[in-house]
This record gives structure tokens, C-alpha cells and sequence, in this order.
């Protein structure tokens, strides 16, 4: 029997018992019947959590490509694979079938391979939210390169950061992109980032805004000439299971971006299984997911988990408020969307606008919403579930993160009840636990702590790029033997799950997770700065916004903070981007400091989230008296 799709709550818990007791049996049965392999696995599954070591299907050989592509083409070519959306309402939408893509990425490849890239090269991809970025990505796949997808709102200098780390030898991207009524110049960002970047052999630019940009000679080319000069067939490379399929960076609470390796058997089928399963995917259904392939959720739940199912996914080039509110309803009346993933801050957003947006289109296509990347609290669950789904379409709040590969706590549509804020139960082949202060798991039911996977699942990423010592500190080394999340979650009396949110230094920032350390870091090269720490804080759209408590090295009179607070949100941008900008910036005359010199976050958290009535114990504070002086001062 397939477990592959999942149809009642009953199979649900006959399927997640059976996940748990025998998992390689589990996953060796969902792999036989739904992929292609080019030869089978010699074993299903080996890990250590110490090591750690984790390799699904080791042995087995495959292009993902062809799972994603080829073997639809055969039953389904002319289907609309890639259902592109433009910016501008007026421009038309473009579907690209089965068979386009196909040749569209084969050509793509074929141009990768005469540049000289080659299996295991990795090749930064920075472009918007254009076909091409899917078809970029496909056709890195298709010849063994290992794709590092960069959002394209990052800066110069995040964008080199990035590119130096895994030492990619090409860049592609495009002379500009549009966001609503805005374009932005990518081009010149790159250039700016390629300075500093001497590994970088070649740079691709797909046309977009037909500006006139500078081409460097020897480096830099238009792509779409050498497209059309290109041969419609390419071999696939056939990769092992474990061989990388690509590097995703995601901030961590200190230190630089972690790239996180994910390679190619065990996400392939961990992506198209949990798609499949939590949107309830069924043929002729449009699917749409707003996020950017920058992250994660564009990766899993735009390109690779649908593709793998023969899916239409819809790809948005714009912003939900051009020209108005009523973008996304718009889009879903248009292509008759079935099933719609957001994150919860377009939700907030969206719902501090006129209902007249919503109500003037018929939603009555959407069987299935879905929510990712932050908690989604109460409020915004119902007008969600009010206003959009009617009451009628249930909502997948879904728990996952980059680190994961694909979704792990989720109800699963019309199969299990939801309940606001609750992501709910652990997917098939899933082994959630919460662990306490102690390194202990706390067993029982309405229970809080810390959120830890107990067991290997094939999406899992697999090591740092270049720094497996980190990855091995970072997530196994606070509970031995267990994954760790970073996030809290509490465990009500039927065993749902609530996820609480970061118990690190990471900060969720309209679903964009940023590390405070880098953001330090980058405002203490301000020359008037002494030091700084940052903390998030409630906000109603954005989640959490940043919280920046700054302490000058002068504090002169005659200093002008208005200035000073822009040009630390200046630095910022150019360091990391506009998204890391912060809210609120206090001058201090000092931090709260322990008697080893660490500055108490917990104690600045509460006063940036004007939660004061519980400070906790002050008195063994190095400089307890700055305390008064930054409420007195809060802002
Ligand atoms: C948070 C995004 C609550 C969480 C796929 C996690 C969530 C981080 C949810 C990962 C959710 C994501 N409920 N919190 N449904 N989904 N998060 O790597 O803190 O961008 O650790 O992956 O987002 O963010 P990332």
C-alpha cells in the first residue's frame, strides 16, 4: 500500500505509527512508487546525531530534473507547469507547459555547461521573482551544479558574503527588477559585490527592465542570445542520492550566514510528499505560494515540491499592495487558484485594509490556505479563515524551517481539525519532542520547551557549507542526540503542538529571520558608536520588528541623534539589506551588563516589548542602575 497520500485522520495515525516503528520501510515505499531512479539504493537510511551523520538512499542514482520534468512530459506536456504572474496587471500572464519547461531548461543548462560550469560548482543565482529564477535553479540541477539562491533584496555586501562563502564561479542575474510601482537596479548591485569577489569567472543577465547597464567585458553577457542559440536537449547529469543539489543561506544568531546543504534524493522526495500531503494537492488544481524563491518556501513549495508532483504553480513577480489591496484576490479569481500559502504578515497587512478588496472577487476557487514562517496569531487566523477561505477552507499552519527542507508540523486538510495558532500534529516520518533547561525531554501533555526532532527525515539538510563543526554545534550539541530548532513550542493535551517562537538571537522580522549579532556588529562600525544590542519587539504587521539600545562613545550635546539614527539604519542596509532596518533606536549611557561581561538580552527584551512588571532579579548586575535609565528613556 502507498503512503503517499493521505486521505483521513485515522490513516493519518495508522501512517504516522507506522512512520515512527519502521521508517525506512516508510520512506523506501513512498521513494519505489513515485520517483524515477536511474539505479535503486543500496540502503535506505544511515545517521548518527553525534557525528552527525545523516544519508537517505545512499547508492541511488537520479537527476531530479527528470522527476520534476521529464516524466510529465510523457503524460502531461502540455500542462501548465509554471504559471508566471507579472508585476504590471495589465502585462499578460505566460504559462509555461510541461514541454516548454523542459526545453526551457535544457537550453538553460546547455548555456550553464558552455560557460564551463560542471557538476559540483556552485553558481549563485540573485534574480527576481521571474520565470528564469525557477528555470535558473532547474537548470543548475539538471547538470550536478549546486544552486545558491540569493534573495534579491539583499545588499551588495550580503550578496558577497554569500557568493564568497561557497565560492561560486558564475552569478546570474538580471539588469533590474520591478516591485509594484518601483524598479530596482540589480546589475549595479552585483557589480558592487563582484568587487570583492575574484572567484567569480562569468555573470549571466537575463533582460528584464531594459535598462542599459554596463557589461564588463570578458565577464558579463545576455543571456537570452545564447538561449536561443542553445540545443532544447540536455543529458541529465545522474547524481548520487547524497550529492548536494543546493546551498540556501539562513541567518544565524551569531557569527555569518549558515549555508545550509540540502541534497538531492532525500529532499526530492521530501518536498513532493509533504506538498502533496498538507495542500492536498489533486491534478487540474492551481497552486500558489506568494513567497520568494530567495527562501526556503519559494525552493520546496514553489519549484521543487510541485514540479515533482506535476503541479501548476503559479509564480508572482510583484507585491500584494500594487496597484492595490486587492492584488492577491485579484490573482486568485484570474487563475482560479485552489490552494494559497502565505505568511502571516501579509495576513496582518492585508487585514488593516478595506474587506471591499476581498469582496469584490470571487474566491470561491481556494480549497486549502496555508500559513509559514512565523507564528500566526489569533486575529489574523480568523480573518484569514473568515475573509479568504469563507470558513470553508481549512487553514495549514505549517511549522518548518530552512534547515529542514520541508514542511514538519502541519495539519493536513480536511484530514486533521484545526485550531487557531496550533500547527498541530507532526507530519508522517516526523518525532517531535520538547526538551527542558536540563537537557531533559519532558514527556506528559500541556507542556512547554525546548522544540527538538528525534529521528532523521529525508529533507533534513545535511551539513554548513564549509563548517560542519558549526552545523554540528548549532543544532546537536544543545540536547545530544537530538535536532534542535531553535524555537519553542508547547504541547497541549492532545498532543498538538504551538510553536512559541525563537528561544535564541534570531528575530522574525515579517517572516524574514535575522540574526541580532550581524546587526550589531554592522551599526559598531559606526565611529560614534560604542556598542549596541539588539532585541525584537511586538508589532501588530510585522511580527516583530528591532529594537536597537545604542550606547555612543561621546554623548556630547550637540550631537544630532536624528542623524545618527539614520545613518545606523544606512549602515544596516548596506551591510545586510532593508529588511534588518530598525524600528526604534534608544541612546543609552550603558548596557546591561552580567559580572562576565555579557550583555542581559532578557532584560532589554522586556523593556523593548514595554513588559516591565517582571524584570526579574537585577541585583547581580554589574551596572544595575542603567536599568532605570533606559526605562526612564524608552522610547
Ligand atoms: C519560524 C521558513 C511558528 C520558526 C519555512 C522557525 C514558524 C523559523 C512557522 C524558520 C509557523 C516558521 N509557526 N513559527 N508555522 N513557520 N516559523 O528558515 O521560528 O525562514 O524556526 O523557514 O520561522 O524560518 P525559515
Amino acid at each position: 500500500m502507498s503512503n503517499y497520500h493521505i486521505k483521513n485522520l485515522e490513516e493519518y495515525f495508522k501512517i504516522h505509527r507506522k512512520s515512527v516503528r519502521e521508517p525506512e520501510l516508510f520512506w523506501e515505499e513512498i521513494a519505489e512508487e513515485h520517483f524515477v531512479w536511474r539505479k535503486r539504493w543500496d540502503n535506505v537510511l544511515s545517521w548518527d546525531f553525534n557525528t552527525p551523520e545523516v544519508k537517505w538512499f545512499e547508492g541511488a542514482k537520479l537527476n531530479i530534473t527528470e522527476n520534476c520534468i521529464d516524466r510529465h512530459i510523457r503524460t502531461k506536456g502540455d500542462k501548465t507547469a509554471i504559471l508566471f504572474e507579472p508585476n504590471d496587471p495589465n502585462s499578460p500572464a505566460e504559462h509555461i507547459t510541461y514541454n516548454r519547461l523542459y526545453e526551457r531548461v535544457n537550453q538553460f543548462a546547455n548555456v550553464l555547461k558552455s560557460k564551463g560550469i560542471k557538476k559540483g560548482d556552485r553558481v549563485c543565482v540573485y534574480l527576481p521573482m521571474i520565470p528564469e529564477l525557477a528555470i535558473a535553479v532547474l537548470a543548475c540541477a539538471r547538470i550536478g551544479a549546486i544552486h545558491s539562491v540569493v534573495f534579491a533584496g539583499f545588499s551588495s555586501s550580503a550578496l558577497a558574503t554569500r557568493i564568497k562563502d561557497s565560492d561560486c564561479k558564475m552569478v546570474i542575474t538580471s539588469d533590474g527588477s520591478y516591485r509594484g510601482a518601483k524598479t530596482i537596479d540589480l546589475k549595479s548591485i552585483v557589480d558592487d559585490a563582484l568587487n570583492d569577489c575574484p572567484g567569480v569567472e562569468s555573470v549571466l543577465i537575463v533582460k528584464r527592465i531594459n535598462s542599459s547597464i554596463d557589461l564588463k567585458e570578458g565577464r558579463d553577457e545576455w543571456i537570452e542570445p545564447l538561449l536561443e542559440a542553445a540545443s532544447k536537449e540536455c543529458e541529465p547529469e545522474i547524481m548520487d542520492a547524497e550529492d548536494p543539489l543546493f546551498i540556501l543561506y539562513t541567518s544565524g544568531s551569531t557569527g555569518t550566514p549558515k549555508g545550509m546543504v540540502h541534497t538531492t534524493a532525500g529532499y526530492m522526495i521530501y518536498s513532493a510528499f509533504t506538498f502533496k500531503n498538507v495542500f492536498q494537492y489533486r491534478e487540474n488544481d492551481v497552486y500558489w505560494c506568494t513567497a520568494d524563491i530567495g527562501w526556503i518556501t519559494g525552493h520546496s513549495y514553489i519549484v521543487y515540491g510541485p514540479l515533482a508532483n506535476g503541479a501548476t504553480t503559479v509564480m508572482f513577480e510583484g507585491v500584494p499592495s500594487y496597484p492595490d489591496c486587492g492584488r492577491f484576490w485579484e490573482i486568485v479569481e484570474k487563475h482560479k487558484v485552489n490552494q494559497f500559502y502565505t505568511a502571516p504578515t501579509a495576513i496582518r497587512a492585508l487585514a488593516k485594509e478595506k474587506l471591499s478588496f476581498i469582496e469584490n472577487h470571487d474566491l470561491s476557487s481556494l480549497k486549502v490556505l496555508g500559513s509559514v514562517g512565523e507564528p500566526i496569531n489569533e486575529e489574523a487566523w480568523h480573518w484569514y479563515n473568515d475573509n479568504v477561505g469563507k470558513r470553508k477552507s481549512p487553514i495549514v499552519d505549517t511549522w518548518w524551517q530552512t534547515e529542514t527542507g520541508g514542511i514538519m508540523i502541519s495539519p493536513i486538510p480536511y484530514v486533521t481539525p484545526t485550531i487557531p495558532t496550533y500547527a498541530s500534529l507532526p507530519l508522517p516520518g516526523i518525532q517531535p519532542t520538547l526538551m527542558d533547561e536540563n537537557g531533559d525531554e519532558i514527556s506528559g501533555n500541556q507542556v512547554d520547551g525546548r522544540l527538538c526532532i528525534k529521528f532523521p527525515w529525508p529533507g533534513m539538510a545535511r551539513t554548513i557549507w564549509g563548517n560542519h563543526q558549526r552545523y554540528k554545534e548549532t543544532y546537536f550539541s544543545a540536547f545530544p542526540g537530538k535536532y534542535f530548532s531553535g524555537d519553542g513550542a508547547l504541547r497541549d493535551a492532545v498532543g498538538y503542538y504551538r510553536i512559541t517562537g525563537r528561544v535564541d538571537d534570531v528575530v522574525i522580522v515579517s517572516g524574514h529571520n535575522l540574526g541580532t549579532a550581524p546587526i550589531e556588529d554592522a551599526i559598531n562600525e559606526h565611529p560614534a558608536v560604542a556598542e549596541s544590542a539588539i532585541v525584537g519587539f511586538p508589532h501588530d504587521i510585522k511580527g516583530n520588528a528591532l529594537y536597537g539600545f545604542v550606547t555612543l562613545k561621546e554623548t556630547g550635546e550637540g550631537r544630532k541623534h536624528e542623524n545618527l539614527r539614520q545613518e545606523i539604519n544606512q549602515i544596516i542596509t548596506e551591510h545586510i539589506g532593508p529588511i534588518a532596518k530598525l524600528d526604534k533606536i534608544q541612546f543609552t549611557s550603558g548596557l546591561p551588563k552580567t559580572r562576565s561581561g555579557k550583555i542581559m538580552r532578557r532584560i532589554l527584551r522586556k523593556i523593548a516589548g514595554n513588559d516591565m512588571g517582571n524584570l526579574g532579579d537585577t541585583s547581580t548586575l554589574l551596572n544595575p542602575e542603567v536599568v532605570q535609565d533606559i526605562i526612564d528613556n524608552r522610547i
